[in-house]
């Protein structure tokens, strides 16, 4: 997805602007572009990669006042026009945007009829020459932007300068994130933290609707009615480290690997030994209001769904609340019954999800008590939620997720704990919970540990056409992840059923060309889940079983085996090898496995 870098001060921007492009290519991207300013403006775009754009920026780019961009492309297909920053005709003005402009067609014919030459087909390119219209009346750049933003429909995030004002950035938000950095007489904007870690730990998230001015010398911000706003700084805990691939071959693997300290850090401070209960200070309800809530709704994209069915179960199992999960990018488009005695939780790991934070935000106009499960501290998605769990996973810097999967399945489990001890749930299965989720990080690193014979099995399954993964009950939101996470870097096509379900249909696909990853915890429907697998092997199927004891060979070609923990938490640690196979997979086809192909990061669009 499209990604912003802004600075102004006493350094050249270019190098600056280069780097924070660079830590920003974990989003996804096919252009590059920057623009400084220094006796008018300097450009450099190029379709490719951030290092093709270095390689021609020429060391006599100087100037501290710029901005930079990697694109994704939406209107127009990549290229070096296409690549932002793009100018007003008379290269007075510089855009870089993120978002969709639903209006350009309309405001494009309007400006060409009106004079101007547009050199891209880009929606962005209508800003460039709006505000070049107005900028010449107004008594300021805030002013200008402002006036063009009012005439456009849809979602951005931008950053703007003017080559006659060369002391200040205007940066504005609306549905696209933009976070102001604060650095010792100089300031950073860019569409994501990553960007600006390396410079400064201090920053301020925009809200919709809010404009800012950036000064060497410090900042002001705006509501859209032109109203200075008043913002706190916030001090990020992730560095530039964080950003780093740490020795590992890629970002996945890292972050696969960082699972014991990780879920380690979502676990910290909130467990009670002497109550066996969670505290989550974050939550903002007295006990009578959580006991109040007679449902609970989740909703979450993508991998984050499919941790809310995980969730979902805990609660049902612990709190014995009514709970199911749903995507958020349905649920925001049906209409859906807001209730007063339903809790709501919306789940996002990067906290800019588009689909999601609409969702949340139609749940507050309708009144709906909403909870954020969050990895990333200050997003949109934390900030419009009336209270909530942070993961404290670190930054999650490969495109497919797994840390902030796994960390969101514990968070829930800690949710479900506190949820039932304020109802029925006994002090024993309060501390049963506890301990299974004190083993947690040791068990993860058991299973990291299987690593070598996990990979000989990817390179086995790796070139199969299809692969069926099923799972009943707590194993189906496992099965459903794991097909995910081996579609999304491998490409090959999985397909995740419910295990009880294989024999109303999808068993006519069985065959030796598709084999199936089986989830058999030794729980209580043990047998039923070996009926299934007998049934595969008797179409011809192979199967690769994920559980807690090795099969009998005639019911499973390979087993995983996962250490046990108590029943309702084990699905936290069977999806882990799952997440190692689909590497493993990935990499043995010889996929680009951090930035697969189609998708990007976060998704900021809808
Ligand atoms: C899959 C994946 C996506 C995200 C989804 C939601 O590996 O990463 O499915 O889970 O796009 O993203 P967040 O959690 O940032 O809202």
């Amino acid at each position: 997805m499209c990604g912003i870098v802004a600075y102004v001060g006493p350094k050249d921007a270019a190098p600056i602007l280069l780097e924070g492009l660079q830590r920003l290519e974990y989003r996804g991207y096919d252009s590059a572009g920057v623009v400084v300013s220094n006796k008018g403006l300097k450009m450099r775009k190029v379709k490719g990669r951030v290092a093709d754009l270095a390689a021609v920026v020429p060391a006599r780019f100087k100037g501290g006042l710029g901005i930079g961009h990697t694109r994704w492309a939406t209107h127009g297909a990549p290229s070096d026009v296409n690549a932002h920053p793009h100018l007003s005709t008379d290269e007075r003005i510089a855009v870089v945007h993120n978002g969709i402009i639903e209006n350009a067609d309309e405001l494009r014919a309007k400006l060409e009829a009106d004079g101007a030459v547009f050199l891209s087909e880009t929606d962005t390119e209508v800003l460039s020459h709006l505000i070049a219209r107005t900028v010449v009346e107004a008594d300021s750049l805030e002013e200008a932007v402002r006036a063009a933003l009012k005439r456009i429909v849809g979602t951005y995030g931008i950053a703007v300068i003017d080559a006659q004002r060369p002391g200040e950035v205007v940066v504005a938000r609306n549905g696209s994130p933009i976070v102001l950095g604060i650095g010792e007489k100089e300031m950073f904007a860019a569409s994501d933290v990553a960007a600006l870690v390396r410079y400064t730990r201090q920053v301020v998230h925009l809200e919709d609707g809010e404009l800012a001015v950036l000064k060497a010398d410090g900042f002001s911000t705006f509501a859209g009615d032109a109203r200075p706003t008043a913002k706190e700084p916030l001090t990020v805990d992730w560095d530039a480290g964080h950003y780093d691939t740490g020795g590992y071959e890629h970002y996945l693997l890292k972050e696969i690997s960082e699972q014991p300290e990780t879920v380690a850090r979502t676990l910290r401070g909130r467990l009670d030994d002497r109550f066996h209960i969670a505290h989550l200070g974050g939550l903002n309800m007295d006990a009578r209001e959580t006991r109040s809530f007679r449902r609970v709704k989740i909703i979450g994209c993508g991998s984050a769904y499919y941790s809310g069915q995980i969730g979902a179960q805990l609660i049902e199992e612990l709190a014995r609340i009514p709970a199911d999960a749903e995507p958020a990018s349905e649920f925001r488009y049906r209409s859906p019954v807001v209730e007063p005695d339903t809790l709501y939780v919306a789940i996002s790991q990067s906290g800019e999800t588009y689909d999601t934070l609409a969702a949340v935000q139609e749940l507050k106009r309708k009144g709906g008590r909403v909870l954020g499960i969050v990895n990333t501290v200050g997003s949109a998605i934390a900030r419009e939620c009336d209270g909530g769990v942070y993961l404290h996973a670190g930054p999650e810097v490969s495109v497919a997720s797994t840390k902030a999967f796994t960390s969101t399945a514990v968070a829930f489990a800690l949710l479900a704990l506190h949820l039932g001890r304020v109802r029925d749930l006994s002090p024993a299965d309060g501390r049963r919970i506890c301990e299974g989720l004190r083993r947690l990080p040791g068990q993860i690193k058991e299973i990291l540990a299987l690593e070598p014979q996990i990979e000989e099995l990817a390179r086995k399954y790796a070139d199969s056409p299809s692969m069926m993964f099923v799972g009943r009950v707590r194993g189906y939101p496992v099965a459903r992840e794991g097909a995910q996470k081996l579609k999304e870097i491998s490409y090959v096509h999985a397909e995740a059923y419910p295990a009880s379900e294989l024999k109303h249909g999808p068993l006519a696909l069985i065959g030796p060309e598709m084999p199936t990853v089986a989830i058999v915890p030794d729980d209580e429907l043990l047998d039923k889940n070996l009926t299934t697998l007998g049934e595969i092997r008797a179409r011809g199927g192979r199967v690769l079983m994920v559980g807690h004891r090795t099969a009998d060979p005639k019911l499973a070609d390979d087993c995983v085996v996962v250490p046990r923990n108590e029943t309702e938490l084990d699905p936290i640690l069977l999806s882990i090898p799952l997440q190692l196979l689909a590497y493993h997979a990935a990499v043995a086809l010889g996929r680009d496995v951090d930035k697969p192909r189609n998708l990007a990061k976060s998704v900021t669009v809808e």
